[in-house]
């Protein structure tokens, strides 16, 4: 079968090594270098509950709570049942996790797990090492790689696709298309993300038909260095003892959780966003306890870029502000990839497989690339339909801004010309950690005020990609009217307070 996949980081390569494995003719395209998206970039590491004393019933659990409920229990199960696999699978490419004196994998805690299961490699690059492992498998086979390609579109015929076209008009006829092109990040004024995540697959598969879920939860991570260049301070330096204080040194995680700094991510990062917001200057990350060797040794990438930036964090408080992390939405799949397009396949953060639900759990990321990775590359010549009923779509787009809801004001847009920065600005200001009504109107309407910018140069291709998700979002966000995980609506009660 000849299969095109779309994106570099861990669900791409492994989609493309285990189809090339099993006798597949494989093409990657990727948009920029290989080893330029999200996965080398990983900090935390992979979940799996390999360990004494852990399950994978618990280590679902603690997805579907972390999740707000909201997870698809039956893709859950599936990615945790696959995580002894799928790190084996990511040993035997050749990563080196961090081992124990006795030589087993070391396992890290991270937030809203009840038990260390986090596998790490190079202490806190694990993303970096498994990028490694995986290009250089792939260096070995048969998978033909084209980078700098811009796919702009899926082709479709009679309502399955059947290739892909790049932006420069090529096409390229296939029978399955692996759409692995990451999340949306650069939605967001302020992201973990790199500059290559604009929501392109999700563009893709809605100009393709395809079915798109959730939407509406975004991740904002809440410890990420505060200034000029966001730099992500992984959740294993809270998992290894660091505390969060206020202004006034106080631990105020204690007042918000009773898991106070290792509460699900959404609760950290709402908590950090409120305080700084009381107290007009970031909180901080106090990570002095640990000691100058204990962070040297456990989180060497983030040890040596505080100092490169004239930080000493075994002496100093950093100051941490919350920004995109994650989008738990997107191509809604079935547990094998498949999408409601035949012929069409999405894979990692670009794919709503449903086990992130409303909320990822620390570490789940790199985990669902592998594992879905696999069973979609596994999956591609069967004949099976969706093993799975498509979540429920979101109401058409309400391109009035909803104008139409009881107590509703007009929500007019106010911005006439587009650019990607005033789109940051938007989604940043009434699509971020704490929504509101009236907020969410306004971004609608401004959002489908604004024409896409015309296709004349690959930046123009990102930005109508990232206007297009954007106004799905948006148009998510408002047909959800209570809150769920990481869509947390202020009360008007509040707002009248306020
Ligand atoms: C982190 O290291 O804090 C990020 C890991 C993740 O997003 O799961």
């Amino acid at each position: 079968m000849n299969v095109i996949i779309v994106g570099g980081g861990i669900a791409g390569l492994t989609a493309a090594l285990r189809a090339d494995a099993l006798g597949h003719r494989v093409t990657l395209l990727v948009k920029g270098a290989l080893g330029d998206g999200c996965t080398a970039h990983a900090q935390g590491g992979v979940a799996g509950a390999y360990g004494p004393g852990d399950s994978p019933a618990l280590h679902a659990l603690d997805t579907l709570q972390a999740g707000d409920g909201h997870g698809d229990p039956l893709a859950i199960t599936a990615l945790v049942d696959g995580a002894h696999a799928a790190i084996a699978a990511l040993v035997d490419a050749g990563v080196a996790f961090d081992r124990t004196a006795d030589g087993d994998i070391a396992r890290g805690l991270e937030a809203a797990h009840s038990r260390p299961r986090i596998a790490h490699a190079g202490g806190d690059a694990t993303g970096a090492a498994i990028s490694t492992a995986l290009l250089s498998r792939l260096r070995t086979s048969t998978v033909r790689v084209r980078e700098h390609v811009f796919v702009a579109d899926a082709l479709t015929c009679a309502d399955r696709v059947i290739g892909i076209r790049s932006i420069d008009g090529a096409e390229v006829r296939a029978d399955a298309v692996v759409l692995a092109t990451g999340g949306a990040g650069q939605l967001y004024t302020h992201t973990t993300n790199p500059a290559g995540t604009t929501g392109d697959g999700i563009a893709i598969a809605v100009r393709a038909g395809a079915a798109i879920a959730d939407l509406e939860f975004v991740q904002f991570h809440p410890t990420v260095l505060a200034g000029a260049k966001p730099f992500l301070i992984s959740e294993a330096v809270r998992g290894a003892g660091a505390v969060l204080r206020d202004a006034t040194g106080r631990r105020f995680m204690l007042d918000e959780h009773p898991d106070a700094e290792l509460a699900p991510r959404d609760v950290v990062a709402r908590a950090v966003a409120r305080r700084a917001a009381a107290q007009a200057a970031p909180v901080a990350l106090d990570a002095t306890g640990l000691g100058a060797t204990v962070l040297a040794d456990r989180f060497p990438t983030i040890d040596a870029e505080l100092r490169r930036r004239g930080i000493d964090w075994s002496r100093h408080p950093v100051p941490v502000t919350p920004a995109a992390h994650y989008l738990m939405g997107g191509i809604a799949t079935d547990i094998d990839g498949r999408t409601s397009v035949p012929g069409l396949w999405a894979v990692g953060e670009t794919a709503r497989t449903g086990v992130h639900g409303a909320n990822r759990l620390a570490s789940n990321s790199l985990l669902e690339g592998a594992v879905f990775g696999a069973r979609a590359a596994e999956s591609l010549t069967s004949s099976a339909t969706p093993s799975f009923r498509w979540p429920e779509a979101s109401p058409p787009h309400r391109r009035d801004g909803g104008r139409d809801r009881p107590g509703a004001t007009s929500a007019a847009p106010t911005d006439p010309s587009f650019s990607r920065s005033a789109l940051q600005r938007l989604m940043w200001n009434q699509l971020g950690l704490i929504r509101t009504d009236h907020g969410m109107r306004d971004a609608v309407a401004q959002l489908h005020a604004w024409t896409a910018p015309s296709p004349t140069s690959p930046t123009a291709h990102e930005d109508a990609n990232l206007l297009a998700v954007g106004r799905a979002l948006a148009s998510a966000a408002l047909s959800r009217t209570d809150s769920l995980g990481a869509h947390s609506l202020l009360s008007p009660a509040l707002m009248g307070a306020a």
